[in-house]
C-alpha cells in the first residue's frame, strides 16, 4: 500500500511540536508550507490545536484515527493507532468509531484500515482479545529482577519490558508509539531502548522519548502479590 507521506527533509526538527502534528508526520509539502509562510502555518497549526481543546483525549484520538483513514495515510494511521490506543481506546472502540464513519468513509477505506491493523499484529486486535473485559495477568517472580535491571518478555501475545528501579516495578508494551514496531531485546542498551525501524529512543526508567520522537511507551499499570509481578491490561 502507498503511503502518500514521506520522511521531512533534512534541515528540519523532527521533535518540535506544532499542534497535533510534529514534522515528523509530515509530507514534504508541508515542510515546504511550513518554511515558505511560517506565520499562516503557525495559525493553520494553533487551529488544529484549539479546535480539538474542548475534547476528552480518547475522542481526540479516535477523530484522528478516523481521518488518517480517511486520508489513507498508512502511516500515519499506525503512528495514531498506537495513539489510540495509549490514551486509552480499546480495539472494540477503535472498530465502532470506524464503522460509526461508514457514511464518510465508505466500505473500501474501512477494509484498507483493517487491512493495516491486521498487518501491526497487535494483541488489542486479537479476535480472542475484542471486547475482553481487563484483567490482571501474571507476569513473574518479582524477586527474579534486579534493582536496575530491564527484561523483555512474552505474555499472552503481547510483548513487553519491564524495568525495576529501587521503589517500583514499570512495565512497557514493546510495540513502539511510532508505527508500532515490535521492538526486540537487541534494542535493549543499558536503561536505553532504541526502535530498530526509525530510532525513536526511550528511556525505560520513566518510558518517555528521549530522542527522534514525541511520544512515550505505552505502561501497563501492575503491582506485585505473593512475590509476583503482575500487570494489568
Ligand atoms: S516504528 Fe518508527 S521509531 Fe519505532
Amino acid at each position: 500500500m502507498v503511503d502518500r507521506k514521506r520522511r521531512a527533509p533534512p534541515g528540519l526538527s523532527s521533535t518540535r511540536r506544532m499542534g497535533e502534528a510534529t514534522e515528523h508526520d509530515m509530507s514534504d509539502a508541508l515542510n515546504y508550507l511550513v518554511k515558505a509562510r511560517p506565520q499562516t502555518m503557525g495559525h493553520y497549526f494553533r487551529f488544529l490545536k484549539e479546535a480539538g481543546s474542548q475534547l476528552d483525549p480518547k475522542t481526540r484520538a479516535l477523530i484522528s484515527v478516523i481521518t488518517k483513514v480517511h486520508a489513507q495515510t498508512e502511516r500515519g494511521l499506525r503512528q495514531y493507532l498506537k495513539r489510540a490506543l495509549a490514551d486509552g481506546c480499546s480495539a472494540a472502540e477503535i472498530l465502532d468509531a470506524l464503522l460509526m464513519a461508514f457514511p464518510a468513509l465508505g466500505l473500501t477505506r474501512i477494509v484498507w484500515a483493517i487491512d493495516v491493523i491486521l498487518a501491526m499484529d497487535l494483541p488489542e486486535f486479537a479476535l480472542d482479545h475484542i471486547g475482553a473485559e481487563p484483567a490482571w495477568h501474571d507476569l513473574l517472580d518479582a524477586e527474579s529482577l534486579a534493582v536496575g535491571e530491564t527484561r523483555r518478555i512474552d505474555r499472552e501475545g503481547r510483548g513487553l519490558f519491564v524495568f525495576r528501579d529501587t521503589s517500583r516495578f514499570r512495565v512497557y508494551d514493546s510495540l513502539c508509539p511510532h508505527q508500532g514496531t515490535n521492538i526486540p531485546h537487541l534494542a535493549l542498551q543499558g536503561e536505553t531502548l532504541t526502535c530498530p525501524k526509525h530510532g525513536w529512543v526511550f528511556d525505560v526508567a520513566s518510558g518517555h522519548c528521549v530522542a527522534e520522537g514525541d511520544a512515550p511507551l505505552r505502561e501497563h499499570e501492575c503491582r506485585t502479590e505473593g512475590g509476583r509481578l503482575l500487570a494489568f491490561w
